[in-house]
């Protein structure tokens, strides 16, 4: 036999039902003890159901006379709104029906608590982006159950109309919380947090990783926080939660300068949710790899004539040869990662077969106050930036990648800034250098300069808010004349691109960019590699955009790019993927055994690869064009864009822990062939840049050089090889006064140019 309670719960006032309200019936027996009997929710209009059978009484001897209960309790079942009672005997009715008005004073009494929970989990809502049908239903039940249906605020926020912010969403986290939140409000909001995802008909990663965030319950508070946080301040989330509009030129200048990564965060939210760490061993381990023997920095900026040459510097040889690279300035805070270092530049100026050196350090504005305070400030990319914003900056533009010429300047680069300017030939830093403050993004390491039209193209990426990438052009006359976005569905960290005549390719490849990891101790770059890597092809001056997909890659330095036919062809150095050099990129805190370690590395090595995209049938074909690992290539840069025949880069010593390149591989694409000139035992080199005879005809007359470092000597060299006999001994060798750290990349300005400079 079975027996049927049944109810209404509504409101008092006006009779309405209250739907998702948690129904419990017992009874209590003749010594006092309660039985459950079942347990429902009300329906949409307030109703409920509990069936509950004979056996359903635990002891026949003592439910002679049963009193029924029923408990209405809030939605999630943490506060008791009402409870009612009816005697009834074992002969009375089957059915037994309660009506149930709540007051309204009650309902507001309990949306005070429910208020901020509800307004976290709208918060919550928005962390993919939108608020879903089955959210609003749900957050509409929540609502109404927690008497905050008719709230205004509540209200507008679950008509969809406006987004929530970040900060909001922090906001309300901060309030629900409270100072010391209890055990209970984390088991409320767990709940909660789990219908609500139910009700979410797409649960993403997102979602899950949220909730995977109660598993620790040591620490909840902190791992909330924490996850909110990397979810909250997630660039897909920021992009759909942030205004539409364009920042203003002079906000974009002054975030530019602030820190690129992070300039569009609410520095109020994210400084709540951090805190640096820093593990021992990995330190250790970044600093032997990156601050010992040659990869450590030099202390003296010097300047030395007529330098010791062996061999004969060529009469027709004349202009500057630059290396720049990291220098760290002073001892780094936290991890210690190679692209950190202050920026520094080596130069050789070679003039009628005679040699002068110099090393400056660009003195970026972040250099300067550290210089003047005597210690550093800004820790590098591994570690969390100053969210305090120090002197304006949570990040410090270290200029120390690539150096650029163009109309008359000599321009230091970093991918996440702004150019600084050098005078030359000495080398003293003129400043940042802003186009006349029209540059609004992060102005690219490798800008590709058309050597017929004068143009100067290059790009931007940053990963808070669309577009993820901007592209811009400069005219010769040293203005941007032109930038536009670049759309891409997800922020990346992208190296460098390509020109032709006629078109500028871009890499979409799967290096996700997300700060936010680091919140998490991991670094904020990862690899995805279950995502095809794609090629861009836009025309130069804008229209559209044909994007090509080829296996998932990761290529870090293009060589070249040209039209022939129907095709773009682009020859590039590609590897499967990319760690950054670093052990375990996932987990930055373990160390691999060494046969992990092997694995990791193999996909690391980078091969000459040559991509031919159609235009006209859209088919990409992809070819290794050779299986000895190099990078670093260079062309006779009069050729960037144009079918070039000759490359030159730089061979990887594999052999070594550390990247290093222990010579120069010369290819002839048309033959199909290739020379290597080795720099002998335990010298190193870095990118070989080939300098143009004034007046040379052939592709490849001219010179090849680059800086070697004689690790048994503990001496740096200028090697100038010839370009068309580059396997013979080099025609100079130009010993340098001073040890030369392993850098980044080089360039050559001829006399002919730096006579042209505008300082
Ligand atoms: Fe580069």
């Amino acid at each position: 036999m079975s027996y049927i309670i049944t109810g209404k719960v509504y409101q008092a006032e006006n009779t309405q039902g209250i739907p998702n309200l948690v129904i419990t019936a017992f009874d209590h027996d003749l010594i006092g003890q309660p039985d459950r009997l079942g347990e429902t929710t009300t329906n949409q209009q307030g109703e409920f159901t509990i069936t509950y059978s004979e056996k359903d009484f635990q002891d026949q001897l003592f439910e002679v006379n049963p009193d029924i209960y029923i408990v209405v309790k809030t939605a999630d079942a943490s506060k008791i709104l009402h409870s009612t009672q009816k005697t009834i005997r074992r002969q009375a009715s089957k059915n037994e029906h309660f009506d149930i008005p709540i007051p309204q004073k009650i309902l507001d009494a309990d949306a005070v608590d429910a208020k901020p929970l509800l307004k976290l989990l709208i918060g919550v809502a928005w962390i993919d982006g939108e608020l879903e049908p089955g959210e609003v239903t749900y957050l509409q039940q929540l609502a109404t159950t927690k008497g905050l249906s008719n709230d205004p605020e509540i209200a507008s926020l679950l008509s969809n109309k406006q987004t929530v912010s970040a900060q909001q969403a922090y906001d309300w986290v901060q309030a629900y919380l409270g100072t010391n939140p209890s055990p209970q409000k984390f088991v409320e909001l767990d709940e909660a947090l789990e219908s609500l995802v139910a009700s979410d008909t797409v649960i993403d990663e997102k979602e899950k990783e949220l909730l995977a965030a109660f598993a620790d319950k040591e620490n909840r508070k902190t791992t909330l926080q924490q996850r909110l946080g990397s979810i909250f301040l997630d660039a897909n989330f920021i992009a759909k939660v942030t205004p539409d509009t364009p920042d203003s030129r002079e906000t974009a200048r002054k975030n530019l300068k602030k820190g690129f990564a992070y300039a569009r965060v609410p520095q109020a939210i994210i400084s709540k949710f951090t805190s640096a760490q820093t593990n021992p061993e990995v330190k250790e381990d970044l600093a032997y790899r990156f601050l010992t023997l040659n990869f450590a920095p030099v202390r003296k900026e010097i300047t030395a004539d007529n330098l010791e040459v062996i061999g004969k510097l060529p009469q027709d040889l004349s202009g500057m040869f630059f290396r720049i690279g990291p220098n760290p300035r002073f001892a780094p805070l936290g991890l210690y990662h190679w692209f950190d270092g202050d920026g520094m530049v080596h130069g050789v100026n070679i003039k009628n077969g005679t040699a002068s050196y110099r090393n400056r350090y660009v003195r970026t504005e972040g250099l300067k106050i550290e210089e003047k305070e005597g210690r550093a400030i800004w820790p590098g990319l591994l570690n969390l930036p100053r969210f305090d914003e120090p002197h304006g900056m949570m990040m410090k533009n270290v200029a120390n990648t690539a150096l650029a010429w163009h109309h008359g300047r000599l321009l230091a680069l970093w991918e996440g800034g702004e150019p600084y300017e050098l005078r030359v030939p000495d080398l003293e830093t003129v400043g940042p250098y802003t186009f006349n403050d029209e540059l609004t993004f992060p102005f690219t390491a490798h800008p590709k300069i058309d050597p017929q039209t004068g143009e100067m193209m290059f790009f931007g990426y940053q990963p808070l808010a669309k577009p993820y990438i901007q592209y811009g052009i400069v005219s010769p006359e040293g203005k941007i004349v032109k930038t536009m976005p670049i759309d891409i569905p997800s922020p990346i960290s992208t190296h460098d691109f390509a020109i032709t005549e006629k078109y500028t390719i871009f890499l979409d490849m799967p290096l996700a960019l997300k700060p936010m990891r680091v919140m998490q101790g991991k670094i904020p770059l990862v690899f995805e590699r279950n995502k095809p890597s794609r090629f861009g092809i836009i025309p130069r001056h804008g229209g559209e955009m044909r994007w090509f997909s080829v296996p998932s890659c990761m290529v870090y330095h293009i060589v070249n790019a040209y039209e022939e036919g129907n095709e773009v062809i682009l020859v590039a150095y590609r590897m499967d993927w990319t760690q950054l050099f670093i052990r375990d990129i996932e987990n930055p805190l373990i160390f691999p055994s060494t046969d992990a370690l092997l694995e990791k590395v193999e996909p690391e090595l980078t091969k000459l690869y040559r991509w031919r995209f159609n235009l006209s049938t859209g088919q990409v074909k992809e070819e290794v064009l050779d299986d000895e690992v190099a990078e670093f290539p260079r062309i006779n840069d009069n050729y960037v864009g144009r079918k070039m025949r000759y490359v030159y880069s730089g061979l990887a010593a594999v052999y070594m822990e550390r990247p290093l390149f222990d010579g120069v591989k010369k290819y002839d694409l048309q033959a199909g062939t290739a020379e290597t000139k080795h720099f002998g035992r335990g010298r190193f080199g870095g990118e070989c840049v080939f300098a143009p005879r004034p007046g040379g005809q052939a592709e490849d007359d001219g010179w090849v050089l680059t800086y070697v470092y004689d690790a048994v000597e503990k001496r740096s060299e200028l090697i100038v090889l010839d370009a068309q006999n580059i396997t013979a001994e080099p025609v100079a060798r130009v010993l340098i006064p001073q040890r030369i750290p392993f850098g980044f990349h080089c360039e050559w300005v001829s006399s002919e140019k730096i006579a042209k400079a505008k300082r």
